[in-house]
């Protein structure tokens, strides 16, 4: 048989929308195998059943996304191995501090022609320097991989509502197009542009401003504080991903994965919801239990973010270039207060 099979390596919020997606386009579009399935991290619900099973059974995840029927093509999957043995597309959409382990478990696994795409907004840092999740997937599974990133709050895109997205591809126009194919809906405006580093940045780093945008929303400081975070916020994901990625295109912060996402997840994030309690509790209160409260399993990518970001900037001398950054960590791990996102302002950027 010819036609190209697609595994969701992920099923979480995001994950089960891109899954329900991809399916409805499968179904519509005779070069991709009818068939998406979905690797579910397996759990046993309060009620005693396997997480898989109520997905195959009741065509919902129960759990990360209830209420939205996925497609009848989706098939939950547990094993991560017969998952992704067939796949010749293989999309990556877990929270980014699992893909390291998932990579590991994934090598020598899937067809050597498998091309990938990575939804995940993280980064990680290691000894040689920082990692973008789609450079671990290429350079673990020696496959190609893109990006797709956008202003995708994932429950608005389940209802159907109009959003768009970005897919960033490194040489391969034709390979981008096949992703714009698999995921464009008439509600899901995708377009491609050649700047994967620039497009993945702007996913990654948006979670870092959506923090300090809450921590804005806890201190009931107002819109025009939370707009003067977003332009700083904007200008240093930038600044940020130039000096990284020389390579990184202007042009890419003023399509959906870059203003557009900053906006959207400053409004209606997660990291923005848990940062506005962070700061409501004058910071008493972990960024970890109100997580686990208020999410239900859901995941933060802001905060390890932060942390990560830090890292790099302390590693490259570059900490006073990034106040705002810098200072959502420090508030993250208590060293300052929620009050000082708006304080650092004394510590002028020296970048233009
Ligand atoms: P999520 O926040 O719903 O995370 C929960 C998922 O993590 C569940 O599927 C759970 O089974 C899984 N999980 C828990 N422990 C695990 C483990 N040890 N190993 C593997 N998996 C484990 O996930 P999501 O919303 O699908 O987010 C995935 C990525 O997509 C993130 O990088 C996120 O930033 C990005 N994203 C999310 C949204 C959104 O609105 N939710 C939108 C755009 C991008
Ligand atoms: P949160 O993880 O903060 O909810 O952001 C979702 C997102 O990435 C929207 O594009």
């Amino acid at each position: 048989e010819m036609t190209t099979r697609v595994t969701v390596v992920g099923s979480g919020n995001w994950g089960s929308v891109a899954a329900k997606l991809i399916a409805s386009n499968t179904l519509k579009l005779n070069s991709f195998h009818d068939e998406v399935i979905m690797w579910v991290f397996e759990e046993i619900l309060p009620t005693g059943e396997k997480l898989s099973q109520v997905i195959n059974r009741t065509n919902e995840n129960v759990k990360y996304l209830p209420g939205i029927k996925l497609g009848k093509n989706v098939v939950a999957n547990p094993d991560l191995e017969s998952a992704v043995k067939d796949a010749n597309l293989l999309v990556f959409v877990t929270p980014h501090q699992f893909m390291e382990g998932i990579c590991k478990r994934l090598v020598g696994k899937i067809r050597a022609d498998a091309e990938a795409i990575s939804l995940i907004k993280g980064m990680e840092v290691k000894r040689e320097g920082p990692c973008m999740i789609s450079s671990l997937i290429s350079e673990q599974l020696g496959i190609n991989c893109c990006v797709l990133m956008g202003a995708n709050i994932a429950n608005e895109i389940a209802v159907e509502k109009f959003s768009e997205a970005t897919v960033g591809y490194r040489k391969n126009k034709e390979i981008a197009d096949k992703w714009v194919q698999l995921f464009n809906t008439s509600y899901f405006a995708v377009t491609a542009v050649q700047d994967v580093e620039g497009v993945e940045l702007c996913g990654t780093l948006k979670n870092v401003v959506a923090l300090a945008a809450g921590f804005v929303d806890g201190l009931e400081m107002g819109n025009n504080t939370k707009a003067a975070i977003m332009r700083v916020g904007l200008r240093e994901m930038k600044a940020f991903s130039k000096l990284l990625f020389p390579s990184v295109k202007d042009s890419t912060f003023f399509e959906s994965c870059g203003i557009a996402d900053v906006i959207t997840t400053c409004l209606g994030g997660r990291n923005r919801k848990c940062a506005e309690a962070f700061a409501r509790n004058g910071g008493k209160r972990s960024f970890d239990e109100l997580e686990a409260e208020m999410l239900q399993g859901q995941k933060l990518q802001g905060v390890s973010t932060a942390k990560e970001v830090y890292e790099v900037l302390r590693h490259r001398g570059w900490l006073e270039l990034f106040p705002l950054f810098s200072t959502v960590h420090e508030i993250c791990i208590s060293r300052l207060p929620p009050t000082a996102i708006v304080e650092y302002s004394e510590h002028t950027p020296k970048y233009s």
